[in-house]
């Protein structure tokens, strides 16, 4: 990344002219980000891959400030999905281990900004000592009514559904439930997102045209958004180039 005083200037004054362009009336409710690129941001810099991934820290902690400040209400990041296991230990341990200093580090400051941590994935599957910093961040932004700020980790759609199938099936099973209507209603309501509106937004970063298994059931209507922009280099300027693309669409559902 270009952090020269010049380069940093510019992208301030266009964040500046941006930021007026976004209806205030008109916000995406929930956006959703599938943070790629670290990788080839580190490569194209003659880094290691982790390195690439340190740095995309930086674009994360602006990202859910700028969201938090703007009044979105849901922001969901796709940090870790159950497909990511079949990286090298060692990049797998890196991101484990940088989650920990993030959620260590961080936790405050969503809590000053009244920010509500929460995780969409398997954590029963992360290792013990995440397992354990993650509850301590979830039990400590539990009462902040301000953005709720989605942490996909362990995450996959398929993964998804079939865990909402399961409670679906044990709520029968149990006896809770003796007859149940299988409607949308009810596959809903038994996801990681139960009780959150769908994505309006979905941004990726880095180019790719695909989902990648996120959130498969939530994205069926959301408008899309992909920037070549590598995650590391992701800052306000495109979060506020994505909501005012957004805000031009017209979204039909379907109807005329
Ligand atoms: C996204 O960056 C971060 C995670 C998936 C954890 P990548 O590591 O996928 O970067 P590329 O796609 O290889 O460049
Ligand atoms: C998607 O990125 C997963 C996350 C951002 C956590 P990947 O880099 O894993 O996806 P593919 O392999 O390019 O589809
Ligand atoms: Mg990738």
């Amino acid at each position: 990344m270009d952090t020269t005083g010049h380069s940093l200037k510019r992208r301030n004054q266009q964040e500046e002219k941006l930021l007026p362009q976004i209806d205030r009336e008109k916000l995406p409710q929930h956006i959703a980000i599938i943070m790629d690129g670290n990788g080839r941001w580190a490569e194209r810099r003659g880094l290691k891959r982790v390195d690439g991934h340190r740095a995309g820290i930086k674009a994360v902690r602006e990202v859910v400030e700028a969201a938090a400040n703007l009044g979105i209400k849901i922001l969901t990041l796709y940090a870790f999905s159950v497909e990511n296991w079949k990286r090298p230990l060692k990049e797998v341990k890196t991101l484990m281990s940088l989650l920990r200093k993030y959620i260590k580090k961080e936790t405050p400051t969503l809590l000053s900004n009244n920010i509500k941590l929460s995780v969409l994935g398997r954590m029963e599957g992360l290792p013990g000592e995440v397992q354990r910093d993650l509850r301590w961040a979830l039990e400590a932004t539990h009462h902040c009514t301000g953005l709720l700020f989605n942490i996909a980790l362990n995450y996959g759609g398929r993964t998804e559904l079939i865990d909402a199938f399961r409670k679906i099936w044990q709520q029968l099973e149990k006896g809770k439930e003796t007859t149940l209507t299988i409607d949308e209603e009810l596959i809903a309501n038994n996801l990681y997102t139960a009780g959150q509106p769908d994505p309006d937004l979905l941004i990726r970063t880095s180019g790719e045209m695909r989902l990648s298994n996120f959130l498969l059931w939530q994205i069926a209507y959301s408008e899309l958004w992909v920037t070549e922009t590598l995650w590391p280099d992701f800052s306000r300027k495109e979060l506020y180039e994505a909501i005012i693309s957004y805000q031009k669409r017209e979204r039909r559902f379907g109807g005329v």
